[in-house]
């Protein structure tokens, strides 16, 4: 009986001690003393040497040991689990992993810029629906049922009801604008517009235009005309030339199409400007007074321009981008490459 219990002191002492580094020391613990062969089940078997008048002292001291070796295993368990998270685990005192950033899209960024300018000359944004009804998108634009000039712009209709359709431009939105019947109005409409058009380098069945429109007593084509001028100045610089050619629009009565100078070639003549010098970027005029009265508003007391761009052209100019269709593929390689643009 002595010695059993100077025997367990010693273990105690021993197995106080014991330091573990990782995982395979804690192992290792537990085998040496709590395994099949370990310490405790061999001197479990001492039991038997001690005289019969002590068992049940010795039974109590050898269970007190189990206990505390089976404590102690617990303790160095935790301290083998914290050491391998230290060594494995993140420092975190260093700089975190670079996240990939995603860009704005060319589009977005030219947008941004085209209602920041006109911004500046008090006009405010103004959205409509994607899908529209033939009334929004042709008839009250002054284009009714039949009229020739409908064909200049292939048409989806959505099948359920002919009389839906994905807008061919934003001008829809200055009708729902008028008809609202708050004078003067000084707005842009950007947004996503739909044309069956085959797809090609220069054209494509969905795009992006910004509609201008300015409506108040004695506006005039002069104020449009100055309205143009800052804008291309602000978009393009100070040294890019501007000219206004004659046109057509149902809605416009004068049209005019406005070009500016080449910004490839710089007005030497190339395969962007077609040789000529001038790319066309608008179309434009003083709201016909038949659209004014169609939304209400008098056309004997108020005037009004609009005008109407593709934001596409504008940011291939301003970005020398010569498919159009890059816009749309996703293509990272591409989309990656922008920053905003400072002319
Ligand atoms: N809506 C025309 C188009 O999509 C563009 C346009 C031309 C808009 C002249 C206008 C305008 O407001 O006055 O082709």
């Amino acid at each position: 009986m002595e010695q059993l219990v100077a025997q367990i002191e010693q273990y105690k002492k021993e197995i106080s001690q014991v330091t573990v580094a990782n995982a395979a020391d804690v192992e290792a613990f537990r085998i040496k003393y709590l395994g099949t062969k370990g310490l405790v089940k061999t001197i479990m078997g001492e039991m038997k040497s001690v005289d019969a008048d002590k068992k049940r002292e010795a039974g109590q001291l050898l269970n007190e040991f189990k206990i505390y070796v089976e404590a102690r295993f617990e303790e160095i368990r935790n301290i083998g689990e914290e050491h391998s998270v230290a060594t494995t685990a993140v420092d975190l005192s260093l700089p975190g992993a670079d996240l990939p950033l995603g860009a704005r899209h060319p589009i977005s960024i030219i947008q941004n810029k085209i209602i920041q300018i006109f911004h500046r000359l008090g006009f405010a944004v103004a959205e409509g629906n994607e899908i529209e009804d033939d009334w929004h998108n042709f008839s009250a634009l002054n284009l009714p049922e039949n009229h020739p000039a409908r064909d200049m712009q292939d048409t989806f209709y959505i099948s359920q009801n002919p009389d839906w359709l994905l807008r061919t431009h934003t001008s829809s939105v200055q009708i729902r604008e008028m008809q609202k019947g708050v004078l003067p109005l000084r707005i842009i409409c950007p947004g996503r517009v739909y044309r069956n058009e085959t797809i090609s380098a220069r054209a494509h069945c969905f795009f992006n235009q910004v509609e201008g429109l300015y409506i108040a007593e004695n506006v005039s084509f002069a104020d449009l005309k100055q309205t143009l001028y800052f804008f291309v100045q602000e978009m393009f610089g100070k040294d890019v030339k501007v000219r206004f050619r004659p046109s057509y629009f149902p809605f416009t009565e004068p049209s005019a199409e406005m070009d500016i100078s080449c910004l490839i070639c710089g007005g030497e003549g190339c395969s962007v400007c077609k040789k000529t010098g001038w790319v066309e970027i608008l179309g434009c005029g003083m709201v016909h007074p038949k659209v004014l009265e169609n939304c209400g508003i008098d056309p004997n007391k108020y005037t009004g321009f609009a005008f109407g761009m593709g934001i596409e052209r504008i940011t291939m100019l301003s970005y020398q981008i010569k498919d159009l269709r890059l816009f749309s593929e996703n293509d990272t390689r591409f989309l990656q490459q922008f920053t905003p643009a400072t002319s």
